[in-house]
């Protein structure tokens, strides 16, 4: 049921929403989201669907035109983000200015920002085409960016990107080659990150998307509004829960019932700040169907590793068995979500846990991007809530 509000402000009537609970913003078209059935569609197309059939560029288009391309569509599609997938050489001055030990996600919202000096004269964001390009900029620099900011943190030499390389194989050479070793990317790990991709691309209007589209609706310049994004999901409640879960999980050590259940009783202790990270979502109150994709994909990657046994899928698996048998998650409907699971996938790719959020933020690049699109390409107005004001009547200045 929707009830539309926009004429109470004419009247000098506002709703009270923190945390839009029960506020939409916009109106949108991308994707679609049955929190209590569990179901997420791209542009219509069910996630399980597209993760088993389509590939994370396909769905980039998908996304950004609202249709899937022909394979012409695609392979130019293709050819251009691959074209465009070089950073100006100034960006490595950029890395000078940062600590060796800064986190990555720091380093992202300064560099993706900084894109705003490169290509900030004569943008028209009025022009669809300009904002076309503006998209494909950001799409095929964000892998060469993210990798730059893990080569800095090791120490090693940046690498250019491949354009002979699919875009997640891309990510994958510029994340680990080195100039002493031809780094071959292995393909089961090529297609779980290209998944990865996938799970993340978009996700309505969460926390970063908003952001995004608070930006937009000034007319602040696209990589200035997908900086801000980066920033909302560096947060723990958002995209820094895949790197929160694996240290839940290293915390909770081992997989007995025992440990399992003091852990599920801390997690249910209101006076214990304790929570179980890669469970419960705002929107989900049934599977997250990111998270059952993503469990499937862990099962491949880890035993392409020759690690089927894993401790921390143990403690996952074990967690996750005894959660959902629980009243108190079964009351609430807290299930896994896509973080639940990706930490460990993504470790057990190789990428350190400080890059899990950066490698969300490459993904959603996407998303923010073609909801920024959506809102320009529309009527809307400057992002402006209202406040309930708790603060003191009006009092004289005292007179000294
Ligand atoms: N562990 C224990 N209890 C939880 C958890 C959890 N992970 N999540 C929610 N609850 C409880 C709350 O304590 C609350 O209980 P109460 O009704 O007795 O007070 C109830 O469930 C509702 O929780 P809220 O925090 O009100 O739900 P909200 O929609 O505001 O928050 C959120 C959703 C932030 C995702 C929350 O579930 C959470 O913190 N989860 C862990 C962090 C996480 O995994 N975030 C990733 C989200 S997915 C993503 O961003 C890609």
């Amino acid at each position: 049921d929707v009830i539309d509000v926009r004429e109470l402000a004419n009247q000098g009537i506002f709703t009270y929403d923190p945390g839009f609970k029960a506020t939409a913003s916009c109106e949108s078209a991308i994707t679609y989201i049955d929190g209590e059935q569990g179901v997420l569609l791209h542009r219509g197309y069910p996630i399980d669907q597209l993760a088993k059939e389509s590939n994370f560029i396909e769905l980039c288009y998908a996304l950004w035109y609202g249709e899937l391309p022909n394979d012409d569509q695609y392979e130019s599609f293709k050819t251009n983000i691959s074209k465009h997938t070089m950073v100006h050489e100034q960006i490595v001055n950029f890395f000078r200015g940062f600590r060796r030990d800064a986190h990555p996600m720091a380093i992202m919202c300064g560099l993706v920002g900084g894109l705003g000096a490169f290509y900030h004269d004569n943008l028209d964001i009025t022009d669809p085409e300009e904002r076309r390009i503006s998209a494909v900029r950001l799409i095929a620099k964000m892998p060469t960016l993210a990798a730059m900011c893990h080569k800095y943190s090791v120490g090693q030499p940046f690498n250019y990107p491949r354009n002979d390389l699919d875009y997640a194989e891309n990510f994958l050479y510029m994340m680990f080659s080195t100039p002493c070793e031809d780094y071959k990317v292995n393909p089961v790990f090529a297609e779980a990150m290209d998944r990865i991709f996938m799970l993340h691309a978009d996700h309505e209007q969460n926390a970063s998307t908003s952001t995004v589209r608070l930006a937009g609706s000034t007319g602040a310049n696209p990589f200035a509004c997908i900086s801000a994004g980066i920033a909302a999901l560096w947060g723990p409640a958002h995209g820094g829960a895949n790197e929160a879960v694996l240290a839940t999980l290293d915390e909770i050590g081992d997989d007995s019932e025992e440990n399992i259940q003091r852990y599920i009783e801390k997690a249910k202790d209101k006076d214990d700040p304790f929570r179980l990270m890669g469970f419960g979502h705002r929107v989900y109150k049934n599977f997250d169907p990111r998270a059952k994709v993503m469990k499937e994909t862990c099962d491949e990657v880890l035993a392409e590793i020759g690690q089927s046994d894993n401790p921390r899928l143990k403690i996952a698996k074990r967690l996750e068995q005894i959660a959902l048998e629980d009243e108190y998650f079964i009351e609430r409907k807290l299930y896994p979500n896509v973080d639940f699971y990706s930490g460990i996938v993504l470790s057990a790719i190789g990428i350190p846990t400080n890059m899990f959020t950066v490698v969300f933020a490459v993904a959603r690049t996407i998303g923010w991007i073609s909801h920024w699109n959506e809102m320009l390409s529309n009527d809307f107005s400057i992002g402006r809530p209202r406040q309930l004001y708790v603060g003191y009547d009006k009092r004289d200045y005292p007179s000294k």
